[in-house]
């Protein structure tokens, strides 16, 4: 399993709690997803539109995407209603929801979407 972030304090946590994640410590705006690598890609709350064809060419075939952003058509660095679902269309779609935020967030709304690679 490998994990990527930019900053050391969650991968650090990572470090101490299971030695068999390999930890990246890389700026996701220039590291480059390997090509058909990855069973499972989990992207939770962090967005970068850039990533999106590299995270369909990082799965295998039957690879499974989880992904959860934020909604905010105020907001260029959210997503726009239906982007993921559009983003990830050539995928076979499991599970996608929009729905508000409950407590009210600084964001529209929360976005959530299962997807395997055909
Ligand atoms: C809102 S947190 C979400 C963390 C985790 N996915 C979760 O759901 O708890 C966003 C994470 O993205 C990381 N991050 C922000 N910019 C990044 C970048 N350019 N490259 C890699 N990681 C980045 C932050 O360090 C932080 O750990």
């Amino acid at each position: 399993m490998d994990a990527v972030d930019i900053s050391n304090v969650a991968l650090n946590q990572l470090r101490e709690n299971d030695t068999r994640i390999n930890i990246i410590h890389e700026d996701l705006d220039t590291w480059q997803i390997p090509q058909n690598r990855y069973q499972l890609i989990i992207n939770i709350r962090f967005l970068d539109r850039r990533l999106f064809p590299m995270i369909k060419k990082g799965l295998k075939p039957g690879g499974v995407l989880i992904f959860e952003s934020f909604i905010d058509k105020k907001k260029d660095y959210c997503l726009e209603t239906n982007e993921l679902l559009h983003a990830f269309n050539s995928f076979q779609i499991v599970y996608y929801e929009e729905k508000e935020n409950d407590p009210p967030d600084k964001f529209d709304q929360s976005v959530y979407l299962v997807a395997i690679k055909k």
